[in-house]
Order: structure tokens, then sequence, then C-alpha cells
């Protein structure tokens, strides 16, 4: 697969990722823990809610690598990780009594920092105070983030017996030169062990991250880390683009501006590395930075029209709502949005006091539930069906959207879109650039000059 150069750089702008709508930025502050109850037990007084997916955040590193974007917390005290523990089993709990009982658990993603950063034994436990509280679906996907450096196979056989089927390795890139620069130094042989492992141990789907963008990255050298990663064939790769940002994330300076790539250099180490996984790889594009190969459920779900996407990305599983635990995670009611308070502090007090420790959140007007729909299918599903949103919400879809369409006409000239009165298609090469598709139905992007506040496609 070849996406045109010149299209990228028509349309690589800021925008958001729509992990939600509105985006993060439009939460507000002054949610209080008893509104957030409230929406809880609304949702979970429903004759039949939907099933449930879950997120826990675990924060620690053992190291800072110098491009790192999370929410994440260096340390080396164990005493530090074990009463974060505590505190996230009470949430944990405390929640948990306002979910209609028999509600199934279908997706659970422990995320981080870096969860594997807990000890064997931790894992377990964490999981069976997750069990205690939440009813498993049995085919439950349950997936965990882990750095291969400093990770033991008793981790992943812990891991295994906690009840993970899938894995996701940071690996960000194979070259000394970069992983020095990077501060993540992470041999290839040691990516390759923990694969294997994770294979041994039977996990359904293994998962790779990769970064392109980072410091002395070169095209020769990237196209090798690429088949090197085709060599040891994941299901999936996530091919993020590096988000340089050390305005926001200070340890960012760490990486001198001039060790970076150039913006047409970047460019091309991401036209590389879609034209070597689709075709020596063999995987299939998937939609935002996913890919994964023709066998994968992932593909599956995306001929079928069934693929999800919530705060972790495509998944095939996963209503719409989401549970998430720990410091900065964000939960996905059924009509808002709830984000927790970022720092340890402020999560052990609001738990002291026995309250859910909210920090931020917003709750969908009409108009905002309209957009996230027409925005979420169009991201999942890559097609709308306009009688269907017009039957849903009860409104003309040309008028109320005319602004939109008139946006879309120069995509679809561009062959990123296929429009007619029914419908609206996105093609294969529009896939690539979905989000700037969703964009043009955002009304917050309009009325706001926030666009500095995203990263760019690229
Ligand atoms: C929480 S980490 C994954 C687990 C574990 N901490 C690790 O690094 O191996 C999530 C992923 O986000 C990606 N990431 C982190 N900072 C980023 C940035 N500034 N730009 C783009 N991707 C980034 C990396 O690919 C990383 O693997
Ligand atoms: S990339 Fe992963 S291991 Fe590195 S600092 Fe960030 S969260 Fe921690």
């Amino acid at each position: 697969m070849q996406i045109p150069a010149e299209l990228v750089q028509k349309y690589n702008r800021p925008g958001p990722r729509y992990t939600s709508y509105p985006p993060a930025p439009h939460f507000r502050a002054g949610f209080s823990p008893k509104q957030v109850v409230a929406l809880l037990q609304a949702d979970n007084q429903r004759p039949d809610p939907e099933p449930l997916s879950l997120y826990v955040h675990l924060p620690f590193c053992h190291t800072l690598c110098y491009y790192c974007g999370c929410h994440m917390i260096v340390t080396h005290r164990p005493e530090k990780i074990a009463r974060y523990l505590d505190y996230l089993t009470r949430e944990i709990a405390l929640v948990s009594q306002w979910v209609a009982p028999g509600r199934p658990v279908v997706q659970l993603h422990w995320g981080g920092g870096t969860p594997t950063y807990l000890s064997p034994d931790q894992i377990v436990a964490l999981m069976k105070a997750l069990r205690q509280h939440f009813d498993f679906a049995p085919d439950a996907e349950i997936g965990i983030e882990a750095d291969p450096r400093r990770l033991t196979r008793a981790h992943l056989e812990a891991a295994r017996e906690a009840g993970f089927n899938r894995i996701s390795f940071g690996v960000q890139d194979l070259d000394p030169a970069v992983q020095q620069a990077i501060n993540r130094v992470q041999p290839y042989e040691q990516v390759a062990t923990v694969t294997r492992w994770a294979r041994e141990l039977g996990f359904e789907s293994i998962s790779y991250d990769l970064i392109y963008g980072l410091p002395y990255q070169h095209l020769t050298q990237f196209e090798r880390t690429i088949r090197q990663v085709i060599a040891l064939g994941p299901d999936r790769i996530s091919l993020f683009s590096y988000a340089h940002v050390p305005w926001k994330k200070k340890h960012q300076r760490l990486i001198r501006e001039e060790w970076l790539p150039r913006p047409a250099e970047k460019l091309q180490l991401f036209l590389r590395a879609v034209e070597l996984l689709t075709t020596e790889g063999g995987y299939r594009y998937i939609g935002m930075d996913h890919f994964a190969r023709p066998d994968d459920p992932l593909s599956r779900a995306l001929d079928e029209g069934t693929l999800q996407r919530n705060f972790q990305g495509y998944s095939t599983h996963g209503g719409t709502e989401l549970y998430a635990f720990g410091i900065s995670a964000i939960s996905q009611l059924r009509h808002a949005y709830v984000q927790n308070v970022l720092k340890l502090s402020e999560y052990y007090a609001a738990l002291d006091n026995g309250q859910v420790p909210v920090g931020k959140g917003y709750v969908l007007t009409p108009e905002d539930q309209l957009r996230r729909y027409v925005i979420m299918s169009l991201m999942c599903h890559f097609r709308l069906s306009i009688p269907e949103v017009e039957q849903r919400f009860g409104i003309d879809f040309e008028r109320h959207f005319a602004d939109a369409l008139a946006q879309l006409r120069e995509m679809e000239d561009d062959g990123l879109v296929a429009c007619t009165t029914q419908s609206i298609s996105v093609t294969e090469t529009g896939r690539f650039f979905v989000r700037n598709v969703a964009m043009a139905f955002d009304a917050y992007l309009s009325t706001t000059a926030d666009r500095p506040l995203y990263s760019q496609t690229v």
C-alpha cells in the first residue's frame, strides 16, 4: 500500500485523535464526586445495561524514556507502588458497588506507565481484586502493556495465570543509536526473547508499539527496524508519530531538536514503514496508527463493520461504557466522561474521604451525542448511514451538517471519501486521514482556537 506524499502533506494538520468526543481538553473542572455517583447509578439502573470495559492505570516506571508523553512516575521505591495498589483496590471496590449485578466485563486493559513494573505477585493480587468486584465474561479481552526491559518470564506466567490473553510490548525502535538517544536500551534479542515467551505461554495476541520521528532515525536504519519487527511477527502493530511537546513534557528537552528528523524525513519514515508493513509484512492498515495481520480479529472486525474504539484504541469487544481506575484515568459513561485527578496526593485524599477521585468531567449535550455518534461511526466503521442517523437523532442530515458536507467535498475530490445522499464512506486511502474526515463534524474545532493543543497526523 502506498499513500501519496502530497496528500499527507496537505492534510497533515493538528487534530484530536477522537478517543473521546468532545476531546479531553474540553473536559471541565468542578465535577463533584456526588455528580459522578449519580451518573453511575443512572447508567446502572437502566433495564439492560450493556457490557462493560475496564481500564487500570499503573503509572510507575523504572527509568525515564526521554520521549515519553504518558502520565507516568519514575520511582525505585517499592512501598510507593504498594501504597498505590492499596488505594487502587479501594477505588475498584468503591465504584463496583454502583455497578448493576451481573453486568459482564468484556474488556480489561492495564496501561501506564509500566504495568509489568509490578511484581508477579502484585499482578495476580490486583487481578484477584478486580475479579472479586466485577463479573468477567468468559471470552473477555484482557490486555497488559509490557516493557521488554526487566521483564521476566515469571511476570508473563503471572499475567497468564491472572487471565491476561493479550500483551503489547513497547519496542519503539531497534536501532542502538536511537535507543541511546532516547535513554531506552533494549537489544533486539531482548525483544525476541520476551516475544517468544509470550507465544509459548499462549497469549492470543501480541502487539508492538513503534514510534517514528525519534532522534537519529534515518530511513535505512528504520527500514531495518521494520524488517526486524516483521521477522518477529507480532499480530498487531501500533505505529505512533513521535509527539514532541517539550513545553508540556519538560523531560523531552533532553532530546535536542537538531537530533530529530526534519518534517520531510519524518514523512518518509512513515511512508516507508507503511509500505514495508503492508507489502513485505502482509499487515493490513486498520486505522489511526494500527496495523494487524489479515487473520487477526481486528482485521475481521474491520471487514464486518464491528470495530470499536475507546481510550485504548481499536478493539473488537468493548461496549461504549468504560470504567477507569487510577490517577489520570478517563471513564466513559453513557452520556459523560469523567477523568480522575492527576496527582497521587489528591487521589489518596479523595479515597481517604470515601469519595471517587474525580478531577474533571463532561456531560454530553444532545448535540454532542449526535456528533459523537457520527465521528465514532466514521472512525470505527469508516462508513455512515445517513438515514440511520436521521432516524436515531430526528434530524435532517443535509441541513444539520451543511458545513461539514461542504468540507468533505474537497476530500471527495482527493479520493478520501465517497458521499451520496444515503451514506458517507471513507476510502482505503482515506482511512489514513480519518481524523481529518472526523474533524469536519467536530463543533469544537470551529469555535475555538485550540488546534495547537493537538499533535499532527505525521
Ligand atoms: C505506556 S507506554 C507502553 C508500556 C511501557 N511503559 C513501555 O514503554 O514499554 C505506551 C506507548 O506510548 C508510546 N509513546 C509514549 N510517548 C510517546 C510520544 N511522545 N509520542 C508518541 N508515542 C509515544 C510508546 O510507543 C509507548 O510504548
Ligand atoms: S515510554 Fe513507557 S517505560 Fe518509558 S517512561 Fe514512558 S511509560 Fe515509562
